[in-house]
């Protein structure tokens, strides 16, 4: 059995460390924003390439809290897109504005630069690229429009810790930009967490302001805020692994290239494989192939005892929830077919070889059982 994914393995090879860094923390017996939220908010914005980082509650939060910063709210739209995790959208509604939602482009999979502009209107107050799997957007004509049209440029880094866009980190080229650490991610916590990083100073202190009820001093709001703050316990983890991301997302390279190696000469029975743009430093935290008939070759990799997900089955504007945003089926259709053909393989630092190729092997083994006419219109 190869699981999609397997948090046992990496606590395994980090357990001394860990411990050593929970007990610390229970002996000092201060479990909110003290030394250890401080200590990885001042390396965390380091690891980034940013002056300041803030430890919020989850990845949501840090969306959110990152558009309030900037002063969005009701009657304000936001550009996004719809193939990506419903929290990138559902943060754009706590903060009382409205999602506009953007097509993908079908190589990098993330925001379309040629389909932003067309969508602004005199409300639209920031675009917000998602670095989906991994990879980074493209950011550089994003922030060019974003200049131009003066919209906040924000960042939605969750699935891209340590992802480098023309050499610099993703979470460093927007205004400010949001992280979870959501236990399977590739900086993950052990329970909820997130952070907010920018170099503006001012967004950086509201953004501290209202993770903790708006407080500047104890018990005196300055502003409305809320309660999203990281804990200690969390912190300290976060502490331990941040000093293994850089080696974790080696290997995941390593694991991409393994399967690309095996995985390349069947791309004429219609598996497509991520591909890393030239501008980028991509970091794999899903290895996301496609095929027109993705649930047989999932259905028969499960068969075979091998674990895979979809990121994501439904694109957010056609979830039932989200309705009511008014774009119909067909209304994109990049997002709407990645929806029925990505599948993700197995993908984390502690993959061995072996099983990379046990992976590989079957899929080579489905896809001869699996017939492809070629034209992508197979029934799904
Ligand atoms: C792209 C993206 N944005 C936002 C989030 C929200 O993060 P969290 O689950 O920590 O709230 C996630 C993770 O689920 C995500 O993958």
């Amino acid at each position: 059995m190869i699981p999609p994914f397997d948090l046992t393995r990496q606590y395994a090879g980090l357990k001394e460390e860990i411990d050593a860094a929970i007990a610390r923390v229970l002996a000092r017996g201060r479990f909110i924003l003290g030394e250890e939220v401080a200590a990885f908010e001042e390396e965390f914005a380091a690891a980034c390439g940013v002056a300041h980082a803030v430890g919020v509650a989850s990845g949501t939060d840090a969306l959110y809290l990152a558009l309030r910063a900037c002063g969005i709210g009701p009657g304000d739209k936001v550009i996004t897109v719809s193939h990506t995790a419903v929290a990138t959208v559902a943060a754009v509604e706590l903060a009382g504005a409205r999602p506009v939602l953007v097509d993908v482009d079908p190589r990098r999979y993330t925001m379309d630069p040629a389909k932003v502009e067309e969508r602004i209107t005199p409300r639209t107050r920031a675009v917000l690229p998602v670095h989906l799997y991994g990879c980074p957007a493209d950011l550089a004509p994003l922030l060019e429009i974003a200049r131009r049209h003066g919209l906040f440029l924000i960042e939605d880094c969750a699935q891209a810790h340590g992802a480098r866009y023309r050499g610099r980190p993703v979470g460093s080229w927007g205004d400010v930009a949001a992280f979870s650490f959501y236990p399977t991610k590739n900086l993950g916590a052990f329970g909820d967490g997130g952070a907010v990083v920018t170099n503006d100073p001012a967004l950086a202190e509201r953004v501290r302001l209202l993770r903790e009820y708006g407080w500047a001093q104890r018990y005196v709001s300055h502003i409305r805020g809320t309660n999203s703050r990281l804990d200690e316990l969390q912190a300290a983890v976060l502490r331990v692994k941040l000093r293994h991301l850089e080696s974790w997302n080696e290997r995941r390279r390593q694991i991409a290239a393994l399967y690309a190696e095996y995985l390349t000469e069947l791309a004429g029975q219609g598996l497509v494989l991520p591909g890393e743009p030239e501008d980028s430093w991509h970091v794999y935290h899903l290895y996301v192939v496609r095929h027109p008939r993705r649930d047989a070759l999932q259905a028969f990799l499960r068969e075979r005892g091998i674990g895979t997900l979809v990121h994501y089955p439904v694109p957010v504007h056609l979830q039932p929830a989200y309705a009511d945003l008014g774009y119909p089926a067909g209304s994109l259709p990049v997002s709407e077919t990645l929806a029925r053909e990505v599948l993700s393989l197995p993908m984390y630092p502690e993959l061995t070889d072996e099983e990379v190729r046990q992976v590989a092997e079957a899929v080579r083994t489905a896809l001869m059982h699996i017939p492809f006419s070629g034209n992508g219109d197979e029934p799904h």
